[in-house]
């Protein structure tokens, strides 16, 4: 068995994937936060919900209660300068940003050109447990690298992507090491 101790339970690593968020500000211009508490569930058999959650007051929270659609760009290695100026900058200070942004194929949304995973999101539910607000996600639209040949939903090859991995600190995939059965 593992060593462990026990702790003050004030830590929140759930080794959590790395999106950056885009949503569509009033004026029509674009805005870009990182969020890495990302997570899913399914509505009907393979009807998946993206769940995604927002602390406190941010631009990017304002702009999905108001307009209900975003864009999750899953961050690979290479857009780690993207992830810290986003998530270091306050809203008004990101016009300065210079990066490819696209619209979505499907919703009306800012996409990372950068990004090799894409997820189109439409707000089906949102729930609030104090400051926080978390939104159950309609996944109208998934762009994937075009390189990911998966047989099914749960043939998708993290290699290709090169996800962030975040808890705290950022960290990359190691190997990979086979499919659920390979270890029975
Ligand atoms: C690595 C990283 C992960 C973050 N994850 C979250 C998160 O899961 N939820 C959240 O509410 N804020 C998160 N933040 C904070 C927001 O990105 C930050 O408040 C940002 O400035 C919001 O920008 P906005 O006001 O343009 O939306 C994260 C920041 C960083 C750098």
């Amino acid at each position: 068995m593992a060593k462990r101790k026990s702790v003050k339970p004030n830590f929140s690593m759930c080794v959590q994937p790395s999106f950056i968020i885009g949503t569509n500000n009033e004026d029509g211009s674009a805005n870009f936060a990182p969020i890495t508490w990302v997570s899913a569930t399914s509505e009907n058999g393979d009807e998946y919900l993206l769940v995604i959650s927002m602390f406190g007051t941010k631009r990017t929270k304002t702009n999905v209660l108001r307009t209900g659609i975003f864009s999750a760009n899953l961050v690979s290695t290479d857009m780690l300068p993207l992830m810290d100026r986003f998530g270091s900058k306050h809203a008004t200070e990101k016009k300065d940003l210079t990066c490819e942004v696209v619209r979505g194929e499907v919703l009306d949304v800012p996409v990372l050109d950068a990004s090799r995973w894409v997820y189109e999101c439409e707000v089906a539910k949102t729930v609030e447990t104090g400051e926080a607000t978390t939104f159950f996600c309609r996944i109208r639209n998934i762009q994937m690298d075009e390189r990911l040949d998966c047989k099914d939903t749960f043939d998708v090859d993290l290699m290709v992507l090169d996800p962030v991995i975040y808890s705290g600190r950022y960290h990359s995939l190691g190997k990979s090491l086979g499919k659920i059965g390979d270890f029975l």
